[in-house]
């Protein structure tokens, strides 16, 4: 079993009296005051629960199995602690001398898409260099794609990315149905809507981003492309709406090039081969890969530029980030998602402030040496 769900495991084991409140959707924070003085807050009322830990001890070691995650425990000097919860709930611990009466905890609980950057590289998801490549690229406003199979984290991330957007800029997120939460303040969220009972009133994700278009967004966020919207998808990207992503189910990068293709030759409009490639080619400059470990890890893989079709009409593309053997620290080999090498096509073409973000991890890959 991998760390990561073990962890889970026991945690659910030793937070037993509190599960149902953390199970709860309407409770958003559990406060533990100590062994037998619970509280949660249930939308948005403070209420008293029956709840109670067995003693003392095992109150102390639920505490201590979550702080252990965090290389952290109750015997440490540290009178304060944060941790996380493997579902992304934060978690802050007082002890004594501050906490007087007893050490308190409190669970604040998050939605599952929720994960944060810092969460998933806690998780080791991404690595400090990918990050911040990404960062910059989002700032940078580049359309990203996020790939992956089923469950691998590609609406988490995205989710994670969206929140690097500047928080001015106008955002349409168009999803079948609700699932990311952007923290900007000028967010219009559309919903896919299935017909009534007398088979009227659908809305598509296609009509939905054909009127997204005219709600002039600066960038347009898609949850998940998986039919003929792709070649609306397609149009707003090479259009004035740099900067949008998107998720898509495909197991590889170019396998996310070619599903596009598909899913845009399903829309009724005619066009033909060669120029729908040179524009999903223009439309996507980086995709990132996740993928599902066994064990239930989550990883990005790849992240790939899109280069322009090749002399011959087939996508090309550039592996800027892979996954590298390096040796860790017990002296074994370990997958670490670094640099490959290549030069990133945004380099030279970034503007002063997304240059300034660029620090000595991926100077190389902007081709910043000595000048960034
Ligand atoms: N980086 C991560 N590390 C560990 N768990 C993760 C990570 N990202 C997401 N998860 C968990 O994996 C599950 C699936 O995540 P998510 O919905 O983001 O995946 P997805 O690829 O978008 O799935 P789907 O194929 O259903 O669209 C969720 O329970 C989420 O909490
Ligand atoms: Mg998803």
């Amino acid at each position: 079993m991998s760390t990561a769900s073990l962890f889970a495991k026991t945690i659910d084991h030793y937070l037993a009296p509190i599960r149902s409140y953390l199970a709860d959707e309407s409770v958003s924070e559990v406060m533990v005051n100590g062994p037998e003085e619970i509280y949660v807050e249930r939308d948005g009322e403070l209420v008293k629960t029956p709840a109670v830990f067995d003693d003392t001890e095992t109150y102390h070691a639920a505490i201590n199995n979550i702080l252990q995650f965090t290389g952290k425990s109750l015997a440490d000097d540290e009178a304060l602690v944060d941790a996380r919860l493997p579902d992304g709930s934060r978690v802050h611990v007082a002890k004594s001398p501050c906490a007087r009466h007893g050490t308190v905890m409190s669970i604040r609980k998050f939605a599952k898409s929720m994960l944060d950057l810092d969460w998933l590289m806690e998780l080791g998801t991404l690595t400090p260099e990918a990050r911040e490549f990404l960062e910059v690229a989002v700032t940078a406003e580049r359309n990203i794609l996020v790939a992956g199979g089923t469950s691998s984290g590609k609406t988490s991330l995205l989710n994670a990315l969206s929140a690097l957007i500047p928080r001015d800029q106008r955002l349409v997120v168009i999803e079948d149905s609700a699932e990311l939460q952007l923290q900007q303040d000028h967010v219009i969220s559309l919903e896919s809507k299935a017909a009534d009972r007398f088979g009227r009133g659908a809305v598509g994700i296609r009509e939905l981003f054909r009127s997204s278009l005219r709600l002039r967004p600066d960038r347009i966020i898609i949850g998940e492309v998986r039919g003929g919207e792709a070649l609306e998808m397609i149009q707003a990207m090479t259009s004035g709406h740099g900067g949008s992503m998107g998720t898509l189910h495909a197991n590889a990068p170019l396998d996310a090039l070619n599903r596009l293709e598909t899913m845009a030759l399903m829309s009724e409009v005619e066009l033909p081969l060669s120029a729908l490639r040179s524009q999903v080619s223009s439309a996507i400059d980086l995709i990132v890969q996740m993928s599902r470990q066994i064990g239930g890890r989550r990883l990005v893989t790849q992240i790939t530029e899109v280069l322009p079709l090749g002399d011959h009409g087939y996508y090309q593309t550039r592996d800027l980030f892979a996954q590298q053997q390096v040796s860790d620290d017990a002296g074994g080999k370990a997958l670490w998602l670094s640099w490959t090498g290549e030069p990133s096509s945004m380099a030279g073409r970034l503007r002063s402030e997304e240059q300034a973000r660029v620090t000595r991890l991926t100077e190389g890959v902007f081709g910043l040496d000595g000048e960034g």
